[in-house]
């Protein structure tokens, strides 16, 4: 991976600035912060940071390492330029939307969202990564991790038609918020769920035998990608919800359930994942199923109410991908620190199950918030030392 080592390097100084915000957002909650900054502008500033350059670019480099061969000077190249210019714009987004959000800025006599500018512009090096990988896919032989990789990146594509979806939406004059918050939910879960989870996948079967597989390898990804695009209407208010809704979302999250399921006993059968990093992994992929399974009951849990999604987002993004990342991407170097770095992950996790409105009150510490900020600057801290370690990196 020496070819990619600088995108590694500044996908983990995103990771690190981001974090650094979302520490800020809990020091918030709980002493005065400058009048200029809002805490709905630090969120979006922590959690696009985090979309664009921690989870795409790495994810990407995976994909494209099952392609491109290092000896390659022409295609690494172009394929460098991609994720150079996404990470650029990745940072270029963040001071944009921790000072304005999504709203218009003055630039001389214009009047311009400019955070939703360059999204779109993050997006559209997506489509480019994407025509790069199909330049080289066509010509490639079929393996697991390559099937699971076209699906993330159909994924992708089809999850950016959502955020299309919602620029386009506030030109009109339809007054709908229903429609805007269902096209910005699509997006995030087709993101998170369809491109994500099946990249992440998709990295973890380069590490596993399919030849032992007794499903067809359409199970491993087609309930993904439909389920995927079904499940949204949980992250809506209850309220909006229609029955036609409730049920299109209890069958995107059966899908997605069945296909995991049979991911993780292949995981486990295979005994090629051990050690605490990749057995928290393996935990919290289970931990995410049942999740997913107590939600299609008709009980008082509601996956859209804040607490919870808070949870559920942290427990996939920060507690399964930046584990795996921090896995696959320093092998054999920084032992110690990457197990402070998936120890802390935990923590911040079991911070946010204490507010997640679902702890008993009685089983909560007193100062809830301080504990939930002070877990909230760990990872940034062995994080440092692996951006450190990370200039070590030579061959894969
Ligand atoms: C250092 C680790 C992290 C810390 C301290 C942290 C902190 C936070 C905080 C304080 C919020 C706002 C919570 C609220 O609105 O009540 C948040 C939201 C969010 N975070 Fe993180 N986070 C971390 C890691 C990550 C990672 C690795 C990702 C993605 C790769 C991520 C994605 C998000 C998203 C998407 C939201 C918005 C949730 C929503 O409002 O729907 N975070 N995070």
């Amino acid at each position: 991976m020496s070819h990619f080592k600088h995108i590694w390097k500044l996908a983990l100084l995103s990771f690190i600035i981001a974090g650094i915000t979302g520490f800020i957002y809990r020091y918030g909650m709980l002493y005065p912060l400058p009048d200029w900054l809002h805490f709905a502008n630090i969120r979006h500033a922590h959690s696009h940071l985090m979309f664009f350059n921690w989870v795409c670019p790495p994810i990407m480099v995976w994909m494209t390492m099952q392609l491109v061969s290092k000896s390659d000077v022409s295609k690494v190249r172009r394929f460098n330029w991609c994720l150079y210019t996404m990470l650029f714009l990745g940072f270029l987004s963040y001071p944009f939307f921790l000072l304005y959000g999504y709203r218009s800025v003055h630039i001389g006599p214009a009047f311009l969202p400019l955070a939703a500018i360059i999204s779109g512009l993050v997006m559209i090096t997506w489509y480019w990564f994407a025509w790069l990988y199909y330049r080289e896919r066509k010509n490639a032989e079929n393996t697991l991790p390559l099937t699971l990789f076209d699906s993330a990146l159909l994924a992708l594509i089809i999850s950016s038609l959502g955020a299309w979806g919602v620029s386009v939406f506030q030109f009109t004059n339809i007054d709908s918020p229903l429609i805007a918050a269902a096209m910005t939910h699509f997006f995030l879960a087709v993101f998170t769920e369809g491109f994500t989870v099946t990249g992440l996948l998709g990295i973890m079967w380069c590490f596993s035998d399919p030849g032992k597989l007794s499903v067809k390898s359409g199970w491993l990804w087609i309930p993904i990608l439909f389920g995927s695009m079904m499940i949204f209407p949980f992250s809506l208010a209850q309220s909006l919800v229609s029955p036609a809704m409730l049920i299109t979302g209890t069958i995107g999250f059966i899908l997605i359930s069945v296909s995991l399921l049979i991911h993780l006993f292949h995981f486990i059968k295979s005994g090629g994942f051990s050690g605490f990093l990749w057995k928290t992994v393996i935990t919290l992929i289970a931990v995410k199923i049942l999740f997913q399974i107590a939600a299609i009951f008709p009980a008082d849990i509601w996956p859209g109410e804040h607490g919870l999604r808070v949870l559920y987002l942290h427990v996939l993004l920060l507690g399964i991908l930046s584990v795996i990342f921090i896995e696959v991407y320093l092998p054999g170097i920084g032992h110690f620190a990457k197990i402070f770095f998936t120890f802390t992950t935990l923590m911040v996790i079991a911070t946010l199950v204490m507010i997640s409105g679902y702890w008993p009150p009685s089983f909560t510490p007193g100062n809830i918030y301080i504990w939930v900020m002070l877990a909230s600057i760990l990872p940034v801290l062995p994080s440092l030392r692996l951006f450190q370690l990370s200039f070590r990196i030579h061959e894969k």
